[in-house]
C-alpha cells in the first residue's frame, strides 16, 4: 500500500449505481436526481422509499397501493414473536434487528428473485413493529398489538412508518411535528451510495444469495460506530457534559488524547455533510419545543470546537442524536432507526446488483511471510 492508497478502498470506484450521488465535486445529495432539499421538504418517507424501489416518485395510485401493502405488512408472525421474546433484555436492538431480520428470512424467505419487492416490502413494514415489539416485552413483559389500530381524532397520520412506529414506542399519538420530523430523519438515511453497509449487501447479493441474508449482513456492517452507530456514540458523548463550557474543556481534552468524536467528519464529503443541516434544523426546533436547551447547546459548542480544532463539520449523526432524543427514542434504538430507513437502500441496490451482476470479488496484494516447509509437530520451535 503507497502512501497515497491508505486502505479502506478511499476513492476507488467500486461499480456504478444509478441511486443516489453522494458528494459530487464535494457536495450534495441526490436520490434518482432528486435533492435531499427537495424530499424532506415536499415528500414522506413512503414517497422515498417507493421511488428508492422502483425509480420514480409514485402517483397517487401507486402511493396509495404502495401505503396499503406496508401497513397490512406491520404483522408479525406468531413465531417471530417467540424469537423476539426468547432474546435476552441485555441484547443489542440491532442485535434484535439483525435475528429478526434473518428469522423472517426463514419463516417467509423469498422465493426467487421475482419475489424480491414482496420480501422488500414486508421487511420495510415489519422491522418497526419487532422492534418496538421486542422493546415493551423486554422492558415491561407487554406484548404490543401493531396491528391495533388506536383511536386517532388528530390530523397526525398513524398509519405512516414515523407515525405507527411512535404511536407503538410511546403508546400515544405523536403530535405532528415530532411525527414529521422522525419522517424526515427516515429520508435522510434512506440511501447513501456505496457506504459500509450497503456495499456488503451488495457483496452478499452478488453470490446470488437470497435478500434477507444480504440485508441481515447490512445491518451487521451498520452497527459499528465508524458507521451507523455513531448516532448512538455521539447521544452518549453529548450528554455527558451539563453546560457548553464543560463541553468545550473535555473535548479539547479529547483531540489532545487524539480520541475521535462521534458524529464528525466523513469519508466523501470534504465540506459538509447535506444532510446535517437539515436535521439540524429540526433538532433546534424540537429542542426548543422540549426545553432540551442545554443539550442544543451543548451540541452546538461541539460542533464549534470541531470547526475551530479539527476543521470537522458534523455528519447526519450528530444532530439526529438531540433530534431523537427529543423524540423520546431510547438511545439505544438510535441505530436500529436507521435501519429501518435504510432497508430501502439496501433493497434497492440488493435489486440494481441483481439486474446486472458480477460476482464481486476484488483482490489483495500479499504481505504475509515467503513460502515455508510444512514442519511435523515434533520438529516446530
Ligand atoms: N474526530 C476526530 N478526528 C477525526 C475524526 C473524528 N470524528 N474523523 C477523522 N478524524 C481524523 C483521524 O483521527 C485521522 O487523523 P490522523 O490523520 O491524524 O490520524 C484523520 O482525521 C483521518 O481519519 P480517518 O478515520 O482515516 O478518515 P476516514 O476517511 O476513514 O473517516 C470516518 C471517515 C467517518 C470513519 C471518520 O471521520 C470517523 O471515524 N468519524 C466518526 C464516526 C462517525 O461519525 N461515523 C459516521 C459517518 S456518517
Amino acid at each position: 500500500m503507497n502512501k497515497t492508497n491508505r486502505g479502506g478502498l478511499e476513492g476507488i470506484v467500486a461499480g456504478q449505481t444509478r441511486l443516489s450521488t453522494v458528494g459530487i465535486d464535494g457536495v450534495g445529495l441526490n436520490y434518482l436526481g432528486y435533492s435531499i432539499e427537495d424530499l424532506t421538504a415536499y415528500s414522506s418517507f413512503e414517497e422515498v422509499a417507493y421511488l428508492l424501489l422502483y425509480g420514480s416518485l409514485p402517483t397517487a395510485q401507486e402511493l396509495a397501493g404502495f401505503l396499503e401493502r406496508l401497513w397490512a405488512g406491520r404483522k408479525i408472525p406468531a413465531r417471530l414473536r417467540i424469537v423476539l421474546e426468547q432474546l435476552p433484555a441485555s441484547t443489542h436492538p440491532m442485535d434484535v434487528l439483525r435475528t429478526a431480520c434473518s428469522a423472517l428470512g426463514s419463516l417467509e424467505p423469498e422465493r426467487s428473485f421475482a419475489d424480491q419487492s414482496r420480501a422488500a416490502e414486508r421487511l420495510l413494514a415489519c422491522m418497526p413493529s419487532l422492534l418496538v415489539y421486542w422493546y415493551h416485552f423486554q422492558n415491561s413483559g407487554d406484548r404490543i398489538d401493531p396491528e391495533v389500530e388506536v383511536e386517532n381524532d388528530s390530523n397526525v397520520d398513524t398509519r405512516s412508518i414515523a407515525g405507527h412506529f411512535l404511536q407503538m414506542l410511546h403508546g400515544k399519538t405523536p403530535n405532528e411535528m415530532h411525527r414529521r420530523a422522525l419522517d424526515v430523519a427516515l429520508i435522510l438515511y434512506a440511501e447513501h451510495e456505496f457506504n459500509a453497509s450497503t456495499f456488503t449487501a451488495r457483496i452478499v447479493a452478488s453470490t446470488l444469495s437470497d435478500f434477507h441474508s444480504a440485508i441481515t449482513a447490512g445491518i451487521g456492517a451498520l452497527r459499528g460506530p465508524l458507521h451507523g452507530g455513531a448516532n448512538e456514540a455521539a447521544m452518549e458523548l453529548i450528554e455527558k457534559f451539563s453546560s457548553p463550557d464543560e463541553a468545550e474543556t473535555q473535548l479539547l481534552a479529547m483531540l489532545s488524547r487524539k480520541e475521535k468524536i462521534m458524529g464528525f467528519g466523513h469519508r466523501v464529503y470534504k465540506d459538509c455533510d447535506p444532510r446535517s443541516d437539515i436535521i439540524q434544523r429540526w433538532a433546534k426546533q424540537l429542542c426548543d419545543a422540549s426545553g432540551e436547551n442545554t443539550l442544543y447547546a451543548v451540541s452546538e459548542r461541539i460542533e464549534m470546537v470541531m470547526r475551530r480544532e479539527k476543521k470537522m463539520f458534523p455528519n447526519l449523526d450528530f444532530y439526529s442524536a438531540s433530534a431523537f432524543h427529543c423524540l423520546g427514542i431510547p438511545t439505544a434504538m438510535f441505530t436500529p432507526l436507521f435501519v429501518l430507513s435504510r432497508i430501502s437502500g439496501w433493497a434497492a441496490h440488493i435489486f440494481e446488483q441483481r439486474a446486472d451482476n458480477r460476482l464481486i470479488r476484488p483482490s489483495a496484494d500479499y504481505i504475509g511471510p515467503e513460502s515455508r516447509k510444512w514442519l511435523p509437530m515434533d520438529q516446530r520451535c
